[in-house]
């Protein structure tokens, strides 16, 4: 067997994440397969193993106890006569329903779509089924099923894909969401092998200006009120708000059979409205662990931290793409309206070294909060507390430098309560007329007076967490050189700074 791949040096590449997953070398995108086993976090992803351009697709592979710290793994599944290995999920079979496991241990099971490349040029479209594969040895070898597909394309569907399964406790079976060109399609099923068809459910709701794509489907418990409600995610290429890819979600109800949104949230993803899970430009095809623990409880995100805009061409040697930060999802009422909100995962704390306490200020024009010679800013946790009663100033935000003309900015304006994020100056060379056309915009849910901006920042990525997870952008920039310094901006008035504290994090590889 191919060794582990240790290759921690490749680990400095410019541009290249301290603190996200990313492979050693070559192109990554979606995760896939992500599922809790035996103290392991599997991270399965789409892998080309030969470029730094996707191409014929595998499974890449890695592990994690923590979340944070990763171990690469050889490639789980290779290319066969059925097709590339497209994404899809993993979960463990606790009860042996397939009949696939073995001297009394549970099977892991990982269900992802074949595309066949040959077909797909006859143009019948049937070119994509769904299939399984098998791992007695803890997700380290996959042994694909002999009788795939187990989910054929019978009736032609173009776009037939991206399958996350997940064990409906209730009816005591196996429940599929499948992503179908502009809605999702629902299966059930007692083995994981046959699969009955349930229900469709999507268009007109949402966002349609693309393929819908990467669904997940969970129950959550809504924070205020204890009450249970299922959570739809469906990524979209094209179609996102900010340009190119993205991933709205839905809220609602699922009855067994078919999923039933919410009569509130229903107004707000009418007429082409959607809302999202990022509204970054740079958080896509994002679904959630499976068979987490009930002790622990979480509902644990990871999204792939690039934009199929321009993914192919932005400048990294070697490695393409990371992972955004694992997060929390939980569900709340924001203002009266149902919200799903990110949080970064608590075990990222462990990363926290050097820090410093920002002083409560007032800033007029623009005041520097983190200098180079204090902590490192492009591998820091920062989080500042701003007070808009006490702030004029009708924008603000916070900007990130170098000294040789690399800026990015993140900003509010007050007036129309909108989040920006602009990386128009923040690269140095012009890798897409994609990449910059305009700021990312985001709402504001909160109304509160004070607005929490929560930022993790490493190297070639910002995610802002905004007022608790409600609002969240994810970007990604490549300044010529890093980011050294932090200030917050203000273009006019004043900007009442609460506090603040800013931490160096320490790198995983
Ligand atoms: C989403 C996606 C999936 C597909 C995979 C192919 O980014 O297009 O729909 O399975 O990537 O790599």
């Amino acid at each position: 067997m191919e060794q582990p791949i240790k290759k921690s040096i490749f680990y400095r590449d410019k541009h290249r994440p301290q603190f996200h997953y990313s492979p050693p070398e070559n192109w990554m995108n979606d995760p896939n397969g992500m599922v809790y086993f035996e103290g392991e976090y599997h991270l399965f992803y789409q892998y080309y193993p030969e470029k730094t351009v996707w191409g014929p697709m595998h499974w890449g592979h890695a592990v994690s106890k923590d979340l944070i710290h990763w171990e690469n793994l050889p490639i789980a599944l290779y290319p066969d006569d059925l097709g590339h290995i497209f994404s899809g999920s993993a979960v463990v079979d606790w009860s042996n329903t397939s009949g696939l496991g073995k001297d009394g241990q549970p099977p892991l099971i990982a269900i992802f779509t074949h595309h066949e490349m040959e077909l797909e040029k006859v143009g019948t479209n049937n070119h994509q089924y769904q299939s399984i594969a098998f791992s007695h040895d803890n997700g380290r070898s996959l042994i694909k099923y002999s009788g795939n597909p187990v989910l054929p394309n019978l009736n032609n569907i173009k776009d037939f894909r991206d399958p996350k399964v997940i064990w409906d406790k209730i009816r005591k079976h196996w429940l599929m969401v499948l992503a179908t060109t502009d809605h999702s399609k629902f299966y059930s099923s007692k083995n994981l092998i046959d699969w009955t068809h349930l229900s469709n459910w999507g268009s007109p709701y949402g966002e349609h200006n693309g393929v819908w794509e990467c669904p997940d489907l969970f129950p959550m418990r809504v924070e205020e009120t204890g009450e249970e409600k299922w959570v739809l995610l469906q990524s979209i290429n094209p179609g996102g708000l900010n340009g190119g890819s993205a991933t709205q979600y839905f809220v609602g109800d699922f009855d067994g059979e078919k999923f039933i949104l919410d009569e509130k949230f229903e107004k707000e993803v009418t007429n082409g409205h959607a809302i999202w899970i990022d509204y970054g430009r740079d958080n896509y095809a994002g679904v959630t662990w499976s068979d987490i623990p009930d002790e622990d409880g979480r509902r644990i995100f990871i999204g792939w931290m690039s934009n199929w805009d321009y993914s192919q061409t932005v400048p990294t040697e070697r490695w393409r793409n990371a992972m955004t930060i694992p997060r929390r999802l939980a569900l709340a009422q924001v203002n009266g309206k149902y919200r799903v909100i990110s949080h970064p995962v608590k075990e990222l704390e462990k990363l926290r070294g050097k820090f410093i306490d920002i002083e409560s200020q007032i800033v007029s024009n623009n005041s520097i909060l983190i200098e180079k010679k204090q902590l490192n800013v492009s591998q820091a946790e920062v989080i500042l507390t701003i007070d808009l009663e006490g702030t004029s100033s009708t924008v603000f935000g916070i900007e990130l430098s170098n000294g040789k003309g690399a800026v990015y900015q993140f900003g509010y304006e007050i007036a129309n309560q909108q989040f920006f994020s602009d990386r128009s100056r923040s690269f140095s060379e012009v890798f897409s007329d994609k990449f910059s056309v305009k700021p990312a915009l985001a709402p504001r849910f909160s109304t509160d007076q004070e607005l929490l901006l929560h930022c993790f920042i490493d190297a070639s990525s910002i995610e802002i967490f905004i007022d608790n997870g409600s609002v969240v952008m994810t970007e990604t920039f490549f300044p010529n050189e890093d980011f050294n310094q932090l200030s917050l901006f203000c273009n006019d008035g004043q900007v009442q700074l609460v506090s603040g504290i800013a931490y160096e994090l320490s790198s995983i590889w």
